[in-house]
Parts: C-alpha cells; sequence; structure tokens
C-alpha cells in the first residue's frame, strides 16, 4: 500500500476515535447561520428518520464532526485588521480544546490580526480549526516582546487536528514587511508562520499560506502527518522562505499542494523518516530538497523517503540531497520518481560538500548516503549542470540507481557530461547525458567510513 494510504488511513482512524458521540457533519465554512453564539449544537435525533442530511462535509474524508462551533468573532475578536485579536483566538482554543468534535471558527469576510500565540494541546478528540477568513501577522518584532523570533502562530502537543482552509481564506505572514530584514540581512524575522510540534495525527487541507517571514509550515517532532491541497506562496525573490519544512516527523504525507516561494518548495531536515511527497507543483524556488544535515559535526538521520509525480519548474535546484562534511548519520532509502523538471538550474543534485557560503573545509567523517534511486526524471535545465553527484572522499555514496532520465539543456548546451565524485551504484538505459562517471558495484572496503553510524 502507498504509504499516504497509509498514514491517511491511521490519521483517519485515530482522529475519529470519538466519531460515534457526535452525529452531524461539519457542513462547510463560511456563511452559515448567526455564528454570534458560541456553541452551535446540531445534534440530529436518533438513528432513524433524523433531519435532511447536511451537505457533504469539506473535511476531505478524515471524519471530522463538529458539533461544536466557536466563532472567534463571539470571543471578542474584531476582524478589522487592526485589531489585536489574539486573546480571542486563544480563548476560542481553549473553550474548543476542552470540547469533544469542536470547531474554532475563522469567519470568511474578516482579516484578524494576530500576535504570536501557541495553540496549545492536548485537546479533546475530533477537532477542526476552520479558517475562512484571514488570519495577518504582526508587522514588528514588537510583536515578540522581547522574546525570540520562533514562529508566528504555533500548534503544540495536540493529537488529532484537522487544520482547514477554504477558498476564502489564508494565513498571510506579512512578508514585505520581514523580507528585508530577515536572516541573511540584518535582524531577525519569525522563522516559521505556522509551526506544529510535538504533535500527531495532524491534517492540514484546502488552505492557502502566503507570504511567510520565512518557512511557511513547519513540522517538528510530529508524527502521522497530511498536508493535502495546500496552497504556498510568496515571491522568488523573498528569503528564506521555505515552503513545507519537516523535522523530527515520522509518517508524514504531503501532497496535491502548490508551492511557489524564494526557496526551498519542501525541506526534509534531520530525524524524518517514511515521508512520501507526491502529486506537486513546484516552483518557482529552491526545488525539493533533504537537508543541508551534518552542520556543525552533528548526527543527521534520514531514511524511506518517497517523492514521486513532482513537477519543478523555474527553480535552482530539482531534487537535491545536501551535507555538511564533518557531520555523520545517514540518508538511507530514498527514491524520486516521475518527476518533471523546467526550467530548473540543477535538476539532479547530490552535495556532500554543502557549505552555504562560508568557508569550510574537508574533514574525514561525513553523513553517509545510500540508496538513492531516480526514476523517469525528464526536462530541463537552464545551467551547465544536470546530473551532480559530488559525494565525499571518506564517505562514498552507495546504491545510487539511475534509469530513464532525460535532461535536455534548455540553453543549447546539449554536451555537458553528467558529474560524479565518489559515487557508485547502477544506471539503467536509456539515460540523457549517459552517467558513464557513476562508479559499478560497490567501494573497495578501507574505502568506507570505518565507524558506522547507526540511525
Ligand atoms: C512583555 O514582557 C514583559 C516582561 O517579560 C511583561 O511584563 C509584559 O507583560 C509583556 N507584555 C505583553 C503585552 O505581553
Ligand atoms: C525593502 O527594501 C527595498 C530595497 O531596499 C525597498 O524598495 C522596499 O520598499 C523595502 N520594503 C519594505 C516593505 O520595507
Ligand atoms: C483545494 O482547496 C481549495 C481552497 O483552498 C478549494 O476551493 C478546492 O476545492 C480544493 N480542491 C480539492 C480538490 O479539494
Ligand atoms: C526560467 O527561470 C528563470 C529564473 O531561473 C526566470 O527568470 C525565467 O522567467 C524562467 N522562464 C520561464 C519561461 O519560466
Ligand atoms: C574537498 O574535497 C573535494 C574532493 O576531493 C575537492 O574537490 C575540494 O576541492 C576539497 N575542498 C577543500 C576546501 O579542500
Amino acid at each position: 500500500m502507498a504509504l499516504w494510504r497509509l498514514v491517511t488511513l491511521v490519521v483517519a482512524f485515530l482522529v475519529v476515535d470519538a466519531r460515534s458521540s457526535g452525529r452531524s457533519k461539519y457542513a462547510g465554512g463560511g456563511g452559515g447561520g448567526g455564528g454570534s453564539s458560541s456553541t452551535i449544537g446540531h445534534k440530529s435525533g436518533g438513528d432513524g428518520g433524523g433531519p435532511a442530511a447536511a451537505p457533504e462535509p469539506s473535511n476531505g474524508g478524515y471524519g471530522y464532526y463538529s458539533t461544536n462551533i466557536y466563532d472567534v468573532l463571539s470571543f471578542g475578536a474584531k476582524g478589522d485588521g487592526v485589531t489585536d485579536d489574539t486573546h480571542a483566538f486563544l480563548a476560542a482554543w481553549n473553550q474548543a480544546c476542552k470540547v469533544e468534535s469542536s470547531m474554532v471558527e475563522v469567519p470568511a469576510n474578516f482579516v484578524f490580526l494576530v500576535k504570536p500565540l501557541v495553540f496549545s494541546g492536548p485537546c479533546q478528540n475530533n477537532l477542526v480549526f476552520q479558517v475562512d477568513g484571514t488570519i495577518v501577522a504582526p508587522t514588528s518584532a514588537k510583536a515578540w516582546n522581547g522574546t525570540s523570533l520562533l514562529q508566528w502562530i504555533e500548534f503544540a502537543r495536540v493529537h488529532g487536528l484537522l487544520l482547514q482552509g477554504s477558498c476564502t481564506g489564508a494565513i498571510n505572514g506579512n512578508g514585505p514587511a520581514w523580507w528585508n530584514s530577515s536572516c541573511k540581512a540584518k535582524s531577525p524575522a519569525p522563522a516559521q508562520a505556522v509551526r506544529f510540534y510535538g504533535s500527531s495525527n495532524v491534517v492540514v487541507q484546502h488552505l492557502a499560506i502566503v507570504n511567510s517571514p520565512q518557512t511557511h509550515l513547519k513540522f517538528d517532532s510530529c508524527q502521522g502527518v497530511v498536508v493535502n491541497n495546500v496552497t504556498i506562496s510568496s515571491p522568488y525573490t523573498s528569503p528564506n522562505t521555505d515552503g513545507i519544512h519537516l523535522q523530527d516527523t515520522r509518517y508524514a504525507a504531503v501532497r496535491s499542494s502548490r508551492v511557489s516561494t524564494g526557496d526551498d518548495c519542501v525541506s526534509i531536515q534531520t530525524g524524518c523518516s517514511n515521508i512520501e511527497i507526491f502529486d506537486m507543483m513546484c516552483g518557482p524556488g529552491h526545488g525539493i530538497s533533504i537537508g543541508g544535515l551534518g552542520r556543525g559535526g552533528t548526527k543527521a538521520c534520514v531514511s524511506d523517503v518517497s517523492v514521486h509525480d513532482v513537477v519543478v519548474h523555474t527553480s535552482q535546484n530539482g531534487v537535491r540531497i545536501k551535507t555538511w562534511q564533518g557531520g555523520s548519520g545517514s540518508v538511507s532509502s530514498v527514491h524520486f520518481h516521475n518527476i518533471a523538471v523546467l526550467n530548473v538550474s540543477n535538476p539532479i543534485v547530490i552535495d556532500q560538500f554543502y557549505c552555504d557560503g562560508r568557508s569550510c573545509h574537508n574533514q574525514t567523517s561525513g553523513v553517509s548516503i545510500s540508496d538513492v534511486s531516480y526514476k523517469n526524471i525528464r526536462g530541463t535545465y537552464t545551467q551547465k549542470s544536470n546530473i551532480h553527484f559530488a559525494c565525499s572522499d571518506s564517505v562514498p555514496c552507495v546504491g545510487i540507481v539511475v534509469a530513464n532520465v532525460e535532461l535536455l539543456s534548455a540553453r543549447g548546451y546539449d554536451d555537458i557530461p553528467a558529474f560524479c565524485w565518489n559515487s557508485y551504484g547502477e544506471i539503467f538505459s536509456p539515460t540523457v547525458p549517459q552517467v558513464t562517471c557513476l562508479q559499478q558495484g560497490k567501494p573497495k572496503l578501507g574505502q568506507v567510513q570505518s565507524s558506522y553510524d547507526g540511525c
């Protein structure tokens, strides 16, 4: 079974634990009658002959049943884009969190300014956070009141949550106010617009997240995550605006989403395993990236990543694995299949000499890379680089598989060869360019880093 199906099933199963208690389905966002009372019960009668069936839920089949709706307006939010609505949001969350089958409703046609806030769990089962209106970020670090600018909106230790948007809703990080001062410049900007920390069984769907100060959506120490039909956008020129960032996260499916930013489309960091990314439209941006891993001598572990049926266009890279010299740990079992690259500078990259502009020297250890396959990867590249496997002297890459790759220069440089350094694996024809530089089989004993770093 495809990983995403498994993740979806597991998440659906866990979050609907309590479905028997509520009979009504959430009947779509927006509009909806008089959101002034804080609790709207919609419980239908018994099993036989209840009221007319509710409209199809827009819950994507995750089976959330919201019987108690907590509208932020009824907790004092103004929604004028100027008033600080933080307390109303927290109050609505705190109430919803206590009651099974609840929904925090952010109504359409309002703009809510909220300061940095943490929606903390654990909560009762079957919680929905419905974004039909716009939530905007503050434009100054003063809103963080001297605390470090980690993130703007955080969901912490929540187990079973559907964060859902609609065609009228968006989370807007007010990026233009921050980009001139983000970390590569003088003063800091919040690292993430939306962060899930220490949470499980989370679904984020039908949501737009735009103009984040830096990373748009981050999952950190999470397990059981589905991101589906999310639109992330900020300009190509915006600094460090990663789309979706996964770290220390297991069993995550990121699918059917569009990401155009100034940095990575999806970035996979240490501690991630069983990740499936598919049916994605990435670009402009920097492509899909694993790493940089092993920075500052750290140990990094990433395994079982599948990226398939993805279009990457107008991007710095297509699919990339990058590690710093001097780290330890491993990247293993990574599969890039059915990837279309269009107008991409460097379509296929393994870089074990990643350095990010600083001066780095070669070291005797590195994060090992093994069992990486590239199958059916096609399209055009714009720089003089198509396949680039730069593996370290101390830790060669092993088990690289290349099949049905066809990369053509968009500029007519059709004789650009593939580049390999210390990389071992197998080629299956036909492949353009030919990858004659890949060494067949395995490196000789003694050539491989002796201290194996079990991940
Ligand atoms: C800002 O921080 C100070 C000191 O930690 C605290 O006394 C004050 O209440 C905070 N202000 C707000 C608005 O949170
Ligand atoms: C950011 O800097 C650029 C160039 O210095 C300037 O044109 C732009 O107006 C600035 N944007 C903001 C929101 O301050
Ligand atoms: C995707 O989400 C948008 C709202 O952001 C919604 O209008 C659209 O119907 C969704 N598409 C699918 C296929 O669910
Ligand atoms: C190709 O990518 C470059 C940036 O790398 C961009 O300026 C250009 O507009 C893109 N061309 C097309 C046709 O998308
Ligand atoms: C590190 O090693 C690689 C491969 O041997 C070599 O190409 C590169 O120049 C070295 N870098 C430094 C900074 O010594």
